[in-house]
């Protein structure tokens, strides 16, 4: 039977809130049995909330009727015990825990509640299987490790508020139910009732309305929103999720990139006390992917590409020549330490880079002196000491080389270099390195939709200098897009918007938009910026990606509270499931595929 409290039952403090000053003291104390122990005529519970855990003692001094209840606890039995703060016997202190110089002598013990047996020890880094944890997340978020995340997400967005509110930006709620949006991933959609056969959206971002006020005249905007995106999920990356969501008007890059790197500044010294130094690196799209391979490089450790298309220009080797040929490149990395592994773990690359569609890799490396090659003996000695020299090949040291279409070398050699990095040991959560990557390209082909697609969004201001390739050669077109990169993960990204009904015009018909199919999609913005629109940009952070990374964590599933697996369900309340059949008919939703009936 589950106990009500009483009026006299107040708790003192919170479990882990007591040390050796409070002893003597009357408490109150109230949590959860974590583990008891039983020592003939002694008792020890140890009751744990979310500060940390007292221990509450039972001896010949206690009332017989308090010994008897202590007796009968189990694990997670929630309970209430009064007693006396008294220092530990010689012996038992523990130095391990923040209270372990003092226990309760309890006096009176009541159970709250009861449990039935947890399916997993409430413990800091218990060895369970994660659908497990999920489908009783709340009693893994009992766990003191996942419970710290947790309240440190709660913290740093603290943190951010306080810091975008004290530099005048104005918290604005933006609407959850919106007008499905034809640009970008997929929309997650949500019928409506009154207008049958008609459907919301979630938003994807807060985007349009955050330009909206801007028009509005708010000046400086910021708002934790929920975010909805019904893309394929990783590690990095959930259906739902949250931004710090920022805009600004009368602004330039520069300014964006100032108010950004100042809350980063604080947050990394008020949250974890380290000084970051201000401005961060900087660096162009084009240099980022010829050097990195990726948009998003990790600087903690270099491997940097280096391009040998050159060397390689006459070769008669048919890998390297048909790469070259089909108009990609040959290129390579130099791992520094790599030249000890193994056949076998070199094989593994091999196999690792299959799945950024390389057709394979090349390698090359010294050991003690001794140079072996999977490629050698299809170049001359030249080309093999050219390409040496460039690689700056040194004992241990071991080369892998791709050769194919850019994006394909691109992809291979920049997740391969953060692949061995991670296997060298070179990935150090601690070593927190912040860059900007700005001058991205306006637009991506898309191979699949046969035009060119906004690569940040369809309201990207172009570079200035780049206008007038906007029709001639769109792909050679920069944005004034940025992301703030830490450490391999984009942390955030933004750009400054057109506000020139010119610019915009010429925007939607590079994308492929007919005057009436950007009216219909985007009518009201044009509308709103025909009434003194204000120069204006901004940036979104991925909330639950800056938590992860300031806590030195890779999953951003352990900062959410009740997070989905990779299939986007949730395992714990089975989400989603089927609707009633009255609402879907009330809703004029027929459904003529299910999962279940699959
Ligand atoms: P963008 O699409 O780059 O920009 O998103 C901004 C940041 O949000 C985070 N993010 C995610 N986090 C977790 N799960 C996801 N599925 C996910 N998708 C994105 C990333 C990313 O950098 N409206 C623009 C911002 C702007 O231009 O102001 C936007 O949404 O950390
Ligand atoms: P092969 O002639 O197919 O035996 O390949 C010779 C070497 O080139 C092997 O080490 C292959 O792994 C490597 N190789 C094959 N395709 C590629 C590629 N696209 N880029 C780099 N190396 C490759």
């Amino acid at each position: 039977m589950a106990q009500l409290l009483n009026e006299e039952d107040v708790r003192t403090a919170r479990c882990g809130e007591f040390s050796a000053k409070d002893i003597g003291r009357e408490v109150c104390v109230m949590g959860w049995a974590q583990r008891r122990r039983d020592l003939g005529s002694l008792i020890f519970i140890d009751l744990r909330d979310r500060s940390g855990i007292l221990q509450l003692a039972f001896d010949d001094a206690t009332e017989k009727a308090a010994f008897d209840t202590a007796f009968t606890v189990r694990s997670e039995y929630v309970l209430l015990c009064k007693g006396v703060i008294r220092a530990r016997g010689e012996g038992a202190v523990n130095k391990n825990l923040p209270t372990g110089e003092i226990e309760v002598a309890a006096r009176e013990l009541r159970i709250l509640s009861t449990s039935l047996t947890p399916p997993f020890a409430i413990e800091e880094n218990s060895n369970v299987r994660p659908e497990l944890r999920l489908q009783y997340r709340y009693l893994d978020l009992r766990r003191p490790d996942i419970q710290k995340n947790i309240i440190a997400r709660s913290k740093i967005t603290k943190i951010a508020r306080d810091y975008y509110a004290e530099n005048g930006f104005i918290d604005i709620e933006t609407p959850d139910l919106i007008k499905p949006s034809p640009e970008g991933a997929r929309d997650y959609i949500v019928p409506s009732r009154v207008h049958p056969g008609k459907f919301y959206a979630l938003p994807q971002s807060p985007q349009l309305y955050k330009q909206l006020l801007m028009v509005a005249g708010f000046d400086r905007y910021f708002q934790i929103a929920r975010c909805f995106r019904d893309e394929d999920l990783r590690a990095d990356r959930q259906p739902e999720f949250t931004q710090i969501d920022v805009e600004m008007s009368f602004v330039r890059q520069d300014d964006v990139i100032a108010v950004t790197e100042g809350f980063l500044k604080r947050l990394w010294k008020e949250f974890l006390g380290v000084e970051l130094q201000t401005p961060f690196l900087r660096m162009q799209y084009k240099e980022c992917m010829e050097r990195y391979g990726s948009d998003k490089p990790d600087l903690r450790f270099g491997f940097e590409l280096k391009n040998i298309s050159d060397i390689v220009k006459n070769t008669e080797f048919k890998v390297f020549a048909g790469a070259l040929e089909a108009g990609g490149s040959v290129r390579a990395i130099n791992v520094k330490g790599g030249a000890a592994w193994s056949r076998k773990e070199i094989d593994a690359l091999v196999e690792f880079v299959k799945s950024y569609r390389a057709k394979g890799l090349a390698w090359t490396k010294m050991a003690d002196g001794v140079v072996s090659s999977s490629f050698a003996k299809f170049l001359t000695d030249a080309e093999n000491e050219e390409i040496a020299k460039r690689m700056d090949l040194c004992d241990g040291d071991l080369i892998l080389v791709c050769a194919d279409k850019d994006k394909v070398v691109f992809d291979s050699l920049g997740a391969l270099r953060c692949h061995c990095a991670k296997k060298l040991g070179l990935c150090d959560p601690k070593d927190f390195k912040f860059m900007w990557v700005t001058d991205f390209p306006l637009f991506e082909y898309s191979e699949e939709e046969g035009r060119y697609t906004a690569m940040h969004h369809p309201f990207t201001m172009p570079n200035p200098e780049d206008l007038d390739k906007i029709e001639s050669d769109p792909g050679a077109t920069r944005a004034i897009a940025y992301d703030i990169v830490l450490n391999g993960t984009e942390l955030g990204g933004g750009s400054i918007r057109i506000h020139d009904p010119d610019i915009q015009r010429r925007m939607f018909k590079a994308l492929k938009l007919t005057d009436e199919e950007a009216n219909e999609k985007f009518g009201y913005l044009i509308e709103a910026f025909r009434y003194g629109v204000p120069p204006h940009g901004g940036m979104a952070f991925g909330l639950d990606r800056l938590v992860t990374l300031a806590l030195g964590l890779e999953d951003i599933r352990d900062v959410i509270a009740f997070p989905k697996v990779q299939n986007a369900s949730e395992l714990m309340t089975k989400a989603p499931g089927a609707a009633d059949p009255k609402a879907l008919e009330e809703l004029g939703i027929a459904v003529i595929r299910s999962e279940d009936a699959e």
